[in-house]
């Protein structure tokens, strides 16, 4: 029996066009090439990306350094991300690129910026000497909260600059969760907004930080760029507006000369247990790893406008929005606002307006968008694009075709990119001039990073058996840990497997993504979700656990669990099964109370679908929760497998309404 089995088969293959193919930066026979190079010496092979996409003020001595799970790429070396990001475009060679579009930016309301390459660099260090004028010193954590506008990038570029990590919170979540995360960091400055866009409607931002830095808080400095002009109640000495700042800043900042591994952000996600991870990233190694692969990834071309729709405030948003984008001299647009908002053909009209080349988005738009109707995008013309990608999570290979026939016009190649957080850049997929595609595959691992597909003792999965995804050699876009805990950075990804075939020398140095995954005859790798607790809801990652401890820190829960079933649009929906205390009353009132209650504690995203409320939830003699049974009454499935540990079996038949 395999660990976790396959039921997909995919006949549909397709190449891209001879043109695509010839004018492609990484073709077919360079990637065979630089395949074999990677398969045979990694480190040589990155080493080679480095040289080649970044500039370094003074060279590594060593390669890589690896005491599993502790990596040190490019060791000895120094660089600096904004400097590679906007420096070395306006001289010598690229000259060209001082007034280029380095960011075009549209707000929801259709206001727009278009920022040059000079421009973003002005701003970018009169920035970053605001941040010294407050004290902000190299190593000081910065926490940016802050909606789709630019001087979210202008506010990393500028912590990069002078090697303060940052760490991006994403607008959407709660002041609950913006305390943690800030506490977490030990966070002394946090930049934001009074608000932002979203549905036609001003939100406001700052309340949220009032309430996170309130009390006993590490935060000396609140600064506040004005978005909306909505107003922001200022606390005299600790928050301070951005653009009076900025006026008195100078625009002279030469960029730190930053070890390789210093730390560049943190970024927190979810884990199966207890508080979010704060993933650390460090500079030299995070910078080739997101500079290679976008440029062959996304073949990036000086005349491309490329668009992704994320928002910065999650991994793809600093890796492909900002970093790998900016460091290739590329133009890369930024949208503020929700996808459908004045209209359903928002994103379409965007793409038109703009003459946008490249495009990547998640499955969960490209199914609500399929929900919506062809004649939004068919009322466009979409012409300009050229290639499209797709990232947070599989995409059903029906959903693949509407994206390449609707949205490519069946000419652009499709790249389905896995990666996580964790892995900083890209790992899994197709080089859109070399790599024929299958709806539905990842494809094939980037050169230079090592995959494989392992059953739970660590052996090899023979293909097409399914099995755990794993990463066999280091690689330099690889988290260097969890900011502050060491032990929990080796058990979740780096202990899963101690006695795998694969160990070899790196005994301990198997990386365990938590997916599921398997391997065709033909060597693609497809990618069949999340193995832990951990749901994919709209492409983002959201424990159980931390739902959990959401629904039972409210006053009238006594316990709960959480499941995700399958969603048509968001790919997994939240269902919580609560047991309300003793005398309290379950009903419309008390769920939406539920619902509430989630989204102040994290974050509307986490806002369970559906709340079933119920006397007792199904355990083992053992006192464990049986998901595995709750995923199945969940999804509406008839109960399968062994239920003859479960302490009572009456309450299943309830929960399934078998008794009503
Ligand atoms: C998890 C990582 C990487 C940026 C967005 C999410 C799932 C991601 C794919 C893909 C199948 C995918 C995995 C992964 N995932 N991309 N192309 N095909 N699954 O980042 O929040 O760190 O989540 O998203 O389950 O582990 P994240």
């Amino acid at each position: 029996m395999p660990d976790i089995e396959s039921l997909l088969s995919e006949k549909r293959v397709f190449e891209a066009s001879r043109e695509f193919r010839k004018n492609a930066h990484w073709g077919r026979k360079q990637v065979a090439a630089l395949r074999k190079e990677g398969e045979k010496n990694p480190v040589r092979f990155w080493e080679k990306m480095a040289r080649e996409h970044v500039d370094w003020f003074s060279k590594w001595k060593k390669g890589l350094d690896w005491k599993p799970p502790q990596a040190k790429w490019f060791v000895g070396a120094k660089t600096n991300v904004s400097y590679n990001c906007l420096d070395r475009h306006l001289t010598g060679s690229n000259a060209h690129r001082r007034n280029k579009a380095a960011i075009i930016w549209e707000g929801e309301p259709g206001d727009t910026r278009v920022i040059t390459y000079a421009e973003l660099h002005r701003e970018v260090c009169k920035f970053a000497n605001v941040l010294k004028g407050l004290g902000v010193k190299k190593g000081d954590r910065v926490a940016l909260y802050m909606p789709m506008v630019p001087e979210l990038a202008i506010a990393m570029l500028a912590c990069t600059r002078i090697g303060a990590p940052h760490s991006i919170v994403f607008g959407g979540f709660s002041a609950e969760a913006l305390r943690d995360r800030v506490e977490d960091a030990g966070a002394e400055v946090v930049v934001t907004a009074d608000g932002g866009y979203r549905r036609g409607e001003p939100f406001a931002l700052k309340p949220a930080v009032d309430d996170a830095v309130s009390g006993k808080s590490p935060v000396r400095h609140v600064v506040v760029v004005k978005r909306t002009g909505e107003g922001a109640t200022m606390r005299k000495g600790r928050d301070l507006w951005w653009h009076e700042l900025m006026e008195g800043a100078s625009a002279k900042c030469p960029p730190a000369k930053l070890d390789a591994e210093h730390p560049l952000f943190i970024l927190y996600t979810s884990g199966t247990t207890g508080k979010p991870k704060g993933i650390l990233h460090t500079t030299g190694g995070y910078l080739t790893h997101v500079t290679t692969t976008a440029k062959a990834i996304f073949d990036l071309k000086e005349e491309d406008t490329y668009w992704c729709t994320a928002d910065i405030g999650w991994i793809t948003g600093h890796s492909y929005v900002v970093y790998g984008i900016l460091a290739n001299g590329a133009t890369s647009l930024m949208y503020e606002g929700v996808p459908t908002h004045p209209g359903p053909d928002r994103w379409w009209d965007i793409i038109e307006r703009w003459g946008v080349t490249i495009f990547y988005t998640a499955p969960t738009a490209i199914r609500t968008f399929i929900r919506l109707g062809d004649e939004h995008p068919k009322a466009h013309d979409l012409s300009s694009l050229r290639l499209l990608g797709s990232v947070g999570e599989p995409i059903n290979p029906e959903a693949w075709m509407w994206y390449h026939r609707v949205i490519g016009g069946k000419r652009c190649p499709i790249v389905d990119t896995w990666w996580q957080t964790e892995t900083g850049g890209i790992m899994i997929t197709p080089l859109p001039g070399a790599v024929n595609t299958k709806p539905g595959s990842a494809t094939l691992p980037f050169p230079g990073v090592h995959a494989a597909i392992l059953s739970e003792e660590g052996d090899t999965v023979k293909p097409p058996d399914g099995g755990f995804l794993a990463v066999t050699h280091p690689w330099p876009g690889m988290l260097r840990g969890i900011w502050g805990d060491k032990k929990r950075f080796r058990e979740t990804y780096w202990s899963k497997w101690k006695n795998s075939t694969h160990r070899g020398k790196d005994r301990g140095g198997v990386y365990f993504p938590g997916d599921g995954a398997h391997k065709d005859k033909g060597g693609y790798f497809w990618i069949m979700g999340r193995v832990d607790d951990v749901m994919n809801i709209s492409g983002h990652r959201i424990g159980t656990m931390e739902v959990e401890s959401a629904l039972v820190s409210h006053k009238d829960v006594a316990e709960a669990a959480v499941v995700g079933r399958p969603d048509e649009i968001t790919g997994t929906a939240i269902v919580a099964f609560v047991t309300p205390k003793g005398g309290k009353q379950a009903g419309t009132a008390l769920t939406k109370a539920l619902r509430d209650h989630v989204a102040k504690e994290i974050g509307p995203i986490a806002k369970p679908k559906d709340i079933r409320f119920t006397e007792a939830l199904p355990k083992t003699r053992s006192g464990k929760i049986m998901r595995r049974l709750l995923r199945d009454i969940a999804a509406g499935k008839e109960t399968v497998g062994d239920t003859t540990t479960l302490e009572d079996y009456s309450v299943v038949a309830r929960l399934r309404g078998d008794e009503e």
